[in-house]
């Protein structure tokens, strides 16, 4: 079959000609696409240290813990409030009246000691000569715990 100008249809004539200008466009575009992924890539690099952690913590928080606990200062529920927690000492959370193996305990949460509450609240206060604690909860996955201590810094 033997195509002249024609019997083709005005859609391909238009194409034909536009061609070089369309590659043209298309490649520019693609550089264009290229670069915000490497940016979008670069910046998600940049973030992940601190960012995507404690998104991670913030998931584990809202699973496993704002049942009982809020990340509102001075906001009670089952448990403590937990905004400022990093850095304070246990069993001080303003207007919490039911405290029971924390009562007293002389420590200011760290890291390590956050790790070892959350890891088995139950042997902590007992370490610290009480009897049991009102926290009935226990988180296992060492993953977990890293994550929600990241995010319990922010808070
Ligand atoms: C079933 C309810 C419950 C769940 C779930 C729970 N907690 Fe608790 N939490 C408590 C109670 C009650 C206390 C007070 C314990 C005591 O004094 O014996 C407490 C105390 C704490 C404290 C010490 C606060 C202070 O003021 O010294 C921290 C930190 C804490 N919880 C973190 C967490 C984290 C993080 C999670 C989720 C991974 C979690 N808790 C899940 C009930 C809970």
């Amino acid at each position: 079959m033997v195509a002249t100008w024609a019997t083709l249809d005005d859609n391909a004539r238009l194409n034909s000609l536009e061609t070089p200008q369309l590659m043209e466009r298309e490649s520019t575009l693609m550089k264009k696409g290229q670069f915000l992924a490497l940016f979008a890539a670069l910046s998600l690099a940049i973030a992940s240290g601190s960012a995507m952690a404690s998104s991670d913590g913030e998931k584990v928080f809202k699973k496993r813990c704002k049942a009982c606990h809020s990340s509102e200062a001075g906001k009670n529920k089952v448990g403590p409030y937990l905004a400022g927690v990093f850095g304070r000492k246990a069993g001080t959370a303003t207007g919490f009246k039911r405290y029971k193996g924390l009562k007293g305990v002389d420590v200011t949460w760290d890291e390590a000691l956050l790790n070892e509450w959350l890891t088995n609240p139950k042997v902590f206060v007992k370490k610290r000569g009480k009897k049991s604690t009102s926290m009935t909860f226990k988180l296992k996955k060492e993953g977990d715990r890293k994550a929600i201590i990241e995010y319990l810094k922010t808070l």
